[in-house]
């Protein structure tokens, strides 16, 4: 057998399945819009992000699952014409009111979902979609991406397919299968010919700087469901047992960072 008898976006799709994570409809989204709406205004991540991208010669770029804006506003400023897409209303708003507060005039919002029609959605010098890319359907996302930009595509997805420390989801014991990472992506650009640069981007665990127990157990119980009273208990014991452990909350996260040309 060789890698080009291996059908990586079947394999894609079947792992997302094993995953047993249901889709998350854009209202689930819609309620974390405020509290993510701060970290639109620049930050380590975006820093990051926007660091390892190429403008030249770009005047206008399409932010796929843009939520409040991490990305595409810093950039506003540098380019003539910038898009955010989302299917959450209310990151959307988030992305209007950080647009507004930086006086910014040149951002659209674009309320789609990876999912939908992209016929009307304009095609621009670079895409970016940063940590958006759990989609039901890899393969075809790509294909998205690829007609969409006349340039460059910037990704970053995951690494190792978990959100939050295993040690935490093993301690609760809901350990979950892992979600397919970026390994998939790098396949699927393989099949057409595009080689792209992979980085990486370290950000602290979506669990840090909890200094009190009950905003720990209140994100875990955001990442993981409702919490019993034996799982509290075990993560109190987890919780002080280490302090500055707990306040990084765990491992930190590794996100790929997925860049390539758009062929001509
Ligand atoms: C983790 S946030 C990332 C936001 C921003 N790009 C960043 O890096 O901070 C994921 C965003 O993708 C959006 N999203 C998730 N699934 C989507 C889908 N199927 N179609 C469109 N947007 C989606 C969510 O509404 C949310 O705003």
């Amino acid at each position: 057998m060789s890698l080009d008898d291996i059908d990586f976006a079947e394999r894609y799709r079947q792992h997302l399945q094993r995953s047993e994570r249901p889709p998350k409809p854009a209202s689930d989204w819609d309620k974390r819009a405020a509290a993510m709406s701060h970290s639109a205004l620049g930050g380590a991540y975006s820093d990051a992000f926007i660091r390892r991208m190429d403008l030249d010669g770009a005047r206008s770029l399409l932010d796929v699952g843009c939520g409040p804006g991490t990305i595409c506003l810093p950039l506003a400023p540098r380019l003539e014409r910038v898009y955010g897409l989302d299917y959450s209303p209310a990151m959307l708003a988030g992305l209007q009111d950080n647009a507004l507060r930086l006086g910014l005039e040149n951002v659209q919002p674009i309320q789609r979902a990876w999912e939908d029609d992209w016929s009307d959605v304009p095609v621009c010098d670079i895409l970016v979609a940063s940590r958006s890319g759990i989609v039901a359907d890899l393969d075809a996302a790509l294909e998205k991406i690829n007609r969409h930009a006349r340039l460059r595509a910037y990704l970053t997805q995951l690494v190792g397919g978990r959100f939050v420390d295993d040690e935490i989801a093993a301690l609760l014991g809901r350990q979950r299968p892992a979600l397919p990472d970026y390994i998939y992506t790098l396949n699927l650009l393989h099949r057409r010919g595009i080689h792209p640069r992979l980085d990486y981007i370290e950000t602290p665990s979506r669990l840090a700087g909890c200094n009190r127990f009950e905003d720990f157990a209140s994100k875990v119980a955001w990442s993981f469901g409702e919490l019993s009273s034996e799982e509290r208990a075990a993560l109190r014991d987890w919780f002080e047992a280490d302090p500055q452990r707990a306040l990084r909350g765990g491992a930190p996260m590794r996100w790929a960072f997925v860049a390539w040309e758009i062929p001509g």
